[in-house]
């Protein structure tokens, strides 16, 4: 093995290649391991060993399916990428290992070719675990991310949302975004109500980018977010000597000159800072705390409440006045819930928008899934939707199954919660009738849900109930019970 120079010093570096490259295999958090092209296994990392929970000892020199047994030539991405000689990228794979542990990982095969032969395979393994964790940190981030300065310049970023983000089949709110979108570029003030996950900051962005403050600061403040003793030196900056250590800093509004303030569930904020919000937002100046002097600001101002405006004043929680101040456009977007065309529509969007990232074609949605996803309240709103749709494509993915997403591969938490709303509902209805008629109407509640789950397969369902398949067959005909295979 060559040995490395230390150019610099002109001096030998004490450590071989072969050394230098244990070190780094041994710690990097990538799974990497080598197959020739038998098969047999000839490397294996600390990551690998992590991820598959078997040890190098254990693996080195054995055949991969003697260590995977639910890999075969047919399905095996190691050897598809030695029969073709060509790499495999970011393929998301669920296997066994040989204890019967079930491994995920989104793999990549690099075949290793010497004069024109491909002689074995380098896999990259990543656990996504550790990816899905290391999202849901970013996304935790991200959103909790109390201020967030964006200067537009026109272009589109990652988190740069236009008008043409927001997706919606229902014609009075698509009505209404048109008239948002028309009247954007004129300086009103703007109040958004809507539940949580209902595109709030989509919009707000959105305003923003069609008018001509585009290039100006977009200024996003969660007033939930910041403790009351300190809201106003947020709000409006405070001058030095305002109370001890303090020093000469602008708020928000002086930093968002030119642009747009958004304040996001403006309801978390006191009633008293609202007063003089609405000051700011009449007289177009600010003093910070502690000045002399009022500053003045050009602020287009949006505001978003996540409960119903009227209910907030009434109960004293939003001031009249400002209400009347922020909301010159008052934009309200219904739950999810309430417009029930747009959860297909949606779901439709996002599948297509995660199919070319995932690798996947024509994806569906089997009629059971339609029917639950129509049915199931999203409290979440579209994020919710949108997470749903991610993870079951996820797992349709490893499921390895054809292009339809079935009851099986929806997150357990979404039908458990749909089988409770069910079951409630089928006491309600049935609450005078009879205690032999009240049974009856569970036991045809418990068989559909079984075949919902089953997606109508009645075997599958007689299992999952533990009765026999011609108990089942016999009930489906006597309940009359319409089962969509
Ligand atoms: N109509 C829509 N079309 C496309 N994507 C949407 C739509 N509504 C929401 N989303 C998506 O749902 C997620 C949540 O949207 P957003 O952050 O705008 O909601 P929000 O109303 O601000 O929620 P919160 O009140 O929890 O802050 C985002 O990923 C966004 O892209
Ligand atoms: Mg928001």
């Amino acid at each position: 093995m060559e040995e490395i120079k230390d150019y610099n010093s002109k001096k030998e570096f004490p450590v071989s290649k072969e050394e230098l490259f244990d070190i780094i295999f041994d710690n990097i958090n990538v799974g990497i391991d080598v197959i020739d092209y038998r098969g047999t296994i000839l490397y294996y990392n600390k990551a690998i060993e992590k991820l598959e929970g078997l040890s190098s000892q254990e693996v080195i020199g054995e055949f991969i399916f003697d260590i995977f047994p639910s890999f075969n030539y047919e399905n095996s991405t190691m050897f598809k990428c030695i029969e073709t000689g060509r790499p495999i990228y970011n393929n998301i794979q669920s296997y066994l290992n040989n204890k019967g542990e079930q491994i995920y990982a989104i793999v990549t095969n690099i075949p290793i070719i010497k004069d024109g032969k491909v002689e074995g395979v380098v896999e990259f393994a990543l656990d996504m675990d550790s990816i899905g964790s290391l999202y849901e940190t970013f996304n935790r981030w991200y959103s909790s991310k109390d201020i967030s300065l964006k200067k537009g310049k026109g272009k589109k970023g990652a988190n740069y949302y236009n008008f043409g983000d927001f997706k919606t089949n229902n014609i009075e709110l698509k009505e209404n975004i048109n008239k948002l979108e028309a009247i954007s570029k004129y300086d009103y003030n703007v109040l958004i109500f809507g539940e949580t996950g209902t595109g709030k900051e989509i919009l707000a962005q959105s305003i923003h980018n069609a008018s001509y403050r585009k290039n100006k600061p977009f200024i996003a403040q969660n007033c939930a977010a910041v403790p009351e003793n300190i809201l106003e030196s947020i709000f409006f900056g405070t001058e030095k000597g305002a109370y001890t250590g303090a020093e000469s800093k602008p708020g928000l509004f002086e930093m968002a000159d030119g642009g747009t303030i958004f304040l996001d569930e403006l309801n978390s904020l006191p009633v008293y800072p609202q007063a003089k919000l609405l000051r700011v937002i009449e007289e177009g100046y600010v003093r910070r705390l502690g000045g002399k002097e009022d500053i003045k600001v050009d602020v287009r101002v949006i505001a978003n409440v996540n409960r119903d405006p009227l209910g907030l004043i009434n109960k004293g929680k939003l001031r009249e006045d400002l209400f009347y101040r922020i909301s010159q456009i008052y934009v309200e977007i219904p739950p999810l819930r309430k417009r029930k065309e747009d959860i297909l529509y949606l779901s439709r969007y996002f599948i297509d928008q995660n199919a070319k990232f995932l690798n996947m074609e024509s994806i569906k949605l089997s009629p059971e899934v339609r029917h639950l996803f129509v049915n199931y309240p999203w409290v979440g709103n579209v994020r919710e939707l949108k997470n749903v749709i991610i993870q079951s494509m996820i797992n349709l993915k490893v499921d390895c199954g054809e292009n339809v997403i079935k009851i099986k591969h929806v997150p357990k938490y979404i039908i458990n919660e749909n089988n409770r709303k069910r079951m409630k509902k089928i006491l309600k209805v049935n609450k005078d009738k009879s205690y032999e008629e009240r049974i009856i109407a569970v036991e045809k509640e418990l068989i559909l849900e079984a075949l919902d789950r089953a997606d109508g397969n009645v075997s599958e369902a007689a299992r999952l109930l533990k009765i026999k398949r011609q108990t089942l067959q016999y009930k489906i005909k006597k309940y009359e019970i319409e089962n969509v295979e």
